[in-house]
């Protein structure tokens, strides 16, 4: 009987070793493991025998289910990580590109200009700030001297989120109200630019993005004038676009600044055009950020990056700046 248990572990090893799915072995495994493979059945005529002979045959057939057990195992550890394998090599992606001609990327127009701004203004004195892009309504409108039902607010449409309170969060229209934010927290003397993101309902033109990037500048020390913002915009003018540029500010009306400008430059051509908004900071806006307007003063800008970006390089169609084209990006 010995005989038989040794050629029905023999055999259902041979089965084992010959499976080529881990599908195939589970069909096998309750087979010659199980009550119904060769060896349970040997198992049942072990009450038939002499007692001494029950314990050897009995020990013979625990050891070879326990060895039948193992090679099962090491099977399936041999199936699994070869399925593993071929499930890999079969959706294996090549992302690989055979390329002539190698390319570098660099910044892209507006990070390049942004870069360059912060340069010119840190040359200046300034240093930089930032705020959220996602905004309240009392620093984009309200503490930037615009209440509710102010008229001035209809320029900023902008989307507003659902968080908090209806029409309290929004998607900031400028960058002045990091002007606020930064009084909040920094005392006098103040010498700041604050570039970033923002958003309008514009729609897309020559001109004009419905997400573009400003950067805003404030002074707040004693007795400035409306002499020293001309004379920054001169200066900032000749070293952002070069000594044939020229700047003018013309009156015009932000709720913010009082007596408020646009900033104009001229081109070597003669010709002027406007990139952004100036004024001497309203004193309500003062009081909002926490400082006593009798005893402070300053002036504030927001320019448009991208704007300028396009004036810089003389692109056409701000529009192209951002349609991801490839070919025009390279060129810059
Ligand atoms: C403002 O946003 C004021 N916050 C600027 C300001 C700051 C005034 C501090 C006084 C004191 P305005 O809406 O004019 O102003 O926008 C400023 C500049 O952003 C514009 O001159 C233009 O260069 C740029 N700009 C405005 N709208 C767009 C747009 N849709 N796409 C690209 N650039 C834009």
């Amino acid at each position: 009987m010995i005989d038989q248990v040794r050629e029905a572990r023999d055999a259902a090893l041979d089965r084992v070793a010959a499976v080529g799915t881990l599908d195939e072995l589970r069909g096998i495994d309750a087979e010659v493991l199980g009550k119904k493979g060769a060896l349970a059945a040997l198992k049942t005529k072990l009450g038939g025998l002499a007692v001494e002979d029950r314990k050897v045959i009995g020990q013979a057939i625990n050891e070879a289910l326990g060895t039948l057990q193992r090679a099962v195992d090491e099977r399936a550890g041999q199936l699994g990580a070869a399925e593993v394998e071929a499930r890999i090599a079969a959706e294996r992606m090549d992302l690989t590109e055979v390329t002539t001609r190698r390319r570098r990327g660099h910044p892209h127009l507006a990070t390049q200009a942004w870069e360059r701004l912060e340069d010119v203004f840190v040359g200046l004195g300034f240093q930089i700030a930032e705020g959220p892009e996602v905004e309240t309504d009392f620093y984009n409108f309200e503490a930037l001297n615009m209440p509710r039902s102010h008229p001035a607010r209809s320029g900023f449409d902008t989307l507003f989120t659902d968080y908090r309170e209806d029409g309290t969060v929004l998607l900031r229209t400028h960058t002045s109200p990091v002007q606020i934010r930064v009084m909040q927290n920094v005392a006098p003397p103040i010498y700041m630019i604050m570039p970033g993101k923002v958003f309008r309902r514009d729609t897309p033109d020559a001109t004009h993005m419905p997400v573009f990037h400003q950067i805003e500048g404030l002074v707040v020390d004693r007795n400035i004038t409306m002499a020293h913002l001309a004379g920054t915009i001169e200066a900032f003018t000749k070293a952002f676009f070069g000594a044939g540029f020229h700047s003018r500010l013309r009156p015009n009306y932000f709720p913010f600044t009082e007596p408020s400008a646009e900033f104009d430059i001229q081109r070597p051509d003669g010709s002027w055009i406007e990139l952004g908004g100036c004024g001497m900071v309203h004193p309500n806006v003062l009081r909002a950020g926490g400082l006593d307007p009798e005893e402070w003063s300053g002036f504030a800008f927001g320019f448009g990056i991208d704007r300028m970006a396009r004036e810089r390089h003389g692109v056409d169609d701000i529009r192209d700046m951002f349609s991801n084209d490839i070919r025009f990006i390279e060129q810059f």
